[in-house]
């Protein structure tokens, strides 16, 4: 049965999901670990979970022949080393949507807490004054949310923001089918020049870096609120700190900032720090006990399935090969260099050896070929050593 070793205080939800797939050998421990202690840890791993804070480097994956597959405990995947991971046939998996519930019921609270001016309430009580005045405090209902990315987020805030009364409008670069009655709309800017609450739900990097420019916040009602809980680099600061100081917007939430203190020793410098019309918030959009234990879950599921059944589906790095019942006796796992001639002389090798083939899927990524095949009787070790040792053959395993 596969040994397989949690680090870092994953949450108790992987083990108990595991344990439940049959797997009984887990070893926790709870810290990271750095690369020479990591080696010794995982020399009789089959599969290992991380969370952000464990490297894992091609030194490493180099002395961790028994390793098979990676499971990043996170969103971000860029602590492990993805191509030399695929050059060693491992597959690297992590939890992309286990906290899109968990963002988007915060933005429907900024909506509302912006809407009905409560920072400057708030900090204005905090302060000793009693300003009980309704102007310029509305209710969210009928108002217009725009939202920009319609993608596994920015959809959710779509769908929640009508359960409150809202109406939903929404921009993205893809043709994007409408949840509910949200309506799309043509340009950014005719987003921008109605919808009351504009949230950002656009991934990161240079497509999407300081879109929303002095001139587009321009384009926004003065009534309206900006809300960011994306990346930090959307969104121009320095404009938007301008547009606030001269009341051009009513207010804003951000959860994400375009320079972020590397740990909690840091001080967060902002220009927006000590505006009594923004929420910030230390990026947690996602970080919720429900987001962990989702995460918990839907990573070893990854895992379990892989062991068990060789499914990449979701796998970053890797061919995806989704989840097929085993279909006869024997399955075995071929990853190789992706070349011409792999598939036909594997095949001759079942041929020879009297085996019929029930079914096989083959996906290929870059330099990357792999082959899921069914057998109908029990692999001998003779033809085992014969597959492994097929020239592009990168690794081969039985489950
Ligand atoms: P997603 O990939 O499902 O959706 C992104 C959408 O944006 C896609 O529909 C895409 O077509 C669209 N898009 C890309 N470029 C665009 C552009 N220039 N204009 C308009 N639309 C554009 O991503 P998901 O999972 O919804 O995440 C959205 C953002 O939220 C990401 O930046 C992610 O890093 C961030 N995030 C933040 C968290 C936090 O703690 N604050 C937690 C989780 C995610």
């Amino acid at each position: 049965m596969a040994r397989i070793v949690l680090l870092e205080k994953i949450h108790a939800s992987a083990a108990a999901h595991l344990n439940a797939e049959g797997f009984s050998e887990i070893v926790q421990i709870p810290t990271a670990l750095k690369t020479e202690d990591l080696k010794a840890a995982l020399a009789d791993a089959d599969a290992v979970g991380i969370r952000s804070t464990t490297h894992i480097t091609a030194d490493a994956l180099q002395a961790l022949p028994r390793l098979k597959a990676i499971g990043c405990f996170c969103i971000g995947t860029n602590q492990v080393d993805l191509n030399a991971a695929a050059a060693h046939g491992i597959p690297v998996f992590n939890a992309p949507f286990s906290n899109t519930r968990s963002v988007a019921e915060l933005v429907i609270a900024q909506s509302i807490l912006l809407l009905r001016r409560i920072p400057e309430k708030n900090a204005r009580t905090h302060r000793g004054q009693w300003d009980k005045s309704a102007q310029g405090a509305y209710e969210v209902r009928n108002k217009l949310l725009g939202i920009i990315g319609y993608g596994n987020i920015g959809a959710q805030v779509g769908i929640l923001a009508e359960s409150v009364g809202m109406r939903v409008c929404y921009y993205d670069v893809e043709s994007k089918l409408p949840l509910g009655n949200a309506k799309p709309v043509p340009t950014l800017d005719a987003l921008l020049e109605q919808a009351d609450v504009v949230t950002l739900h656009v991934p990161g990097g240079s497509t999407t870096e300081n879109m929303m420019t002095a001139e587009r916040i321009a384009r926004m009602k003065p009534t309206a609120v900006l809300i960011n809980a994306s990346r930090g680099t959307v969104v121009d600061i320095d404009a938007l700190n301008a547009a606030l100081r001269e009341k051009k917007l009513a207010g804003a939430a951000l959860d994400v900032y375009p320079v972020e203190p590397r740990n909690d020793k840091e001080e967060f410098v902002s220009p927006l720090r000590g505006l009594d019309n923004v929420i910030l918030t230390p990026h947690i959009g996602g970080s919720t006990e429900e987001a962990q234990e989702n995460i918990g879950r839907e990573v070893s599921d990854k895992l379990a399935r892989f062991l068990k059944a060789g499914t990449t589906r979701w796998a970053v790095n890797f061919p995806e090969i989704s989840h097929v019942e085993k279909q006869a006796r024997s399955r075995v796992l071929h990853v190789h260099r992706n070349e011409p001639g792999v598939i036909a002389r594997m095949n001759a090798d079942f041929a020879e050896a009297g085996l019929n083939i029930v079914a096989q899927h083959l996906q290929t990524r870059g330099a990357i070929g792999y082959v899921i095949t069914d057998v109908e009787a029990p692999i001998s070790k003779e033809l085992l050593r014969k597959l492994c040792n097929e020239p592009a053959t990168i690794r081969c395993e039985l489950v």
